[in-house]
């Protein structure tokens, strides 16, 4: 893999926009999770064009490389193995890492690919406002010795109910971050949407 190279954790799902942004930007984009992307641009990307069917996982595996994409299997509850598998695949150490993983392994997972960064990476990373505790706020960020910009997805009120973010408005938001953070902006909150529970502790 040649280029700027940007590891997505948790980029196949709700953020699947973002890398796919990313891939249109020209960024290579490493994508470890535990089933492949789905269908869509991203999933382009890793699986192929629309109307060729990968024939095997190597096939898979090289399309994907030759439009800047690579999906790695890989679980956030083995962190070690993830960061292996991620290592496999990279040339250079990555220019900048987004994650959107869960609170209970963020931490591991974080640390296991800390190594893998270029010392002057930025991180992104995102948080759902419903697993920030009230009493705590947002938690500091996991590598301090990367400028860190936090995004806070929160919900849309509409009427008298509420909604989640589209994978849209999610994506849209953490991008804005991205845009942030590659600029070399001081590291800063981004609140998407309404979040109710701890707005007043930042
Ligand atoms: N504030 C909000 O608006 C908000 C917040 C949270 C959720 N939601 C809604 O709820 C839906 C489901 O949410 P979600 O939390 O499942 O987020 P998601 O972004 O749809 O999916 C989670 C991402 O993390 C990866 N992942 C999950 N567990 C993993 C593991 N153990 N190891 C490696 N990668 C892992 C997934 O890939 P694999 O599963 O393939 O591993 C996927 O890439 C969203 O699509 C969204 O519509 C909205």
């Amino acid at each position: 893999m040649s280029g700027r190279t940007a590891l997505v954790l948790g980029g196949t799902g709700m953020l699947k926009g973002c890398a796919d942004e990313l891939l249109a930007q020209g960024w290579q984009v490493v994508l470890p999770s535990r089933r492949p992307p789905r269908a869509g641009t991203a999933a382009r990307a890793a699986l192929g064009r629309p109307g060729q069917v990968p024939q095997s996982r190597t096939e898979a595996d090289s399309q994907a490389a030759a439009e800047g994409g690579r999906w790695v299997r890989a679980d956030w509850a083995r962190p070690d193995e993830l960061a292996e598998r991620v290592r496999e695949v990279l040339a250079a150490p990555a220019d900048l890492l987004v994650a959107w993983v869960h609170p209970s392994y963020r931490e591991p997972v974080l640390r296991a690919v800390a190594p893998l960064l270029a010392p002057d990476a930025p991180v992104v990373e995102v948080h759902d406002s419903s697993g920030i505790s009230s009493r705590h706020g947002l938690p500091d960020p996991v590598l301090p010795g990367h400028p860190t910009q936090q995004v806070v997805l929160g919900i849309v009120r509409h009427g008298r109910g509420t909604r989640w973010l589209s994978h849209e408005e999610a994506s849209v938001g953490v991008l804005a971050a991205v845009r942030r953070a590659v600029e070399g902006k001081a590291p800063s909150v981004h609140q998407v949407g309404d979040v109710d529970t701890w707005a007043a502790r930042f």
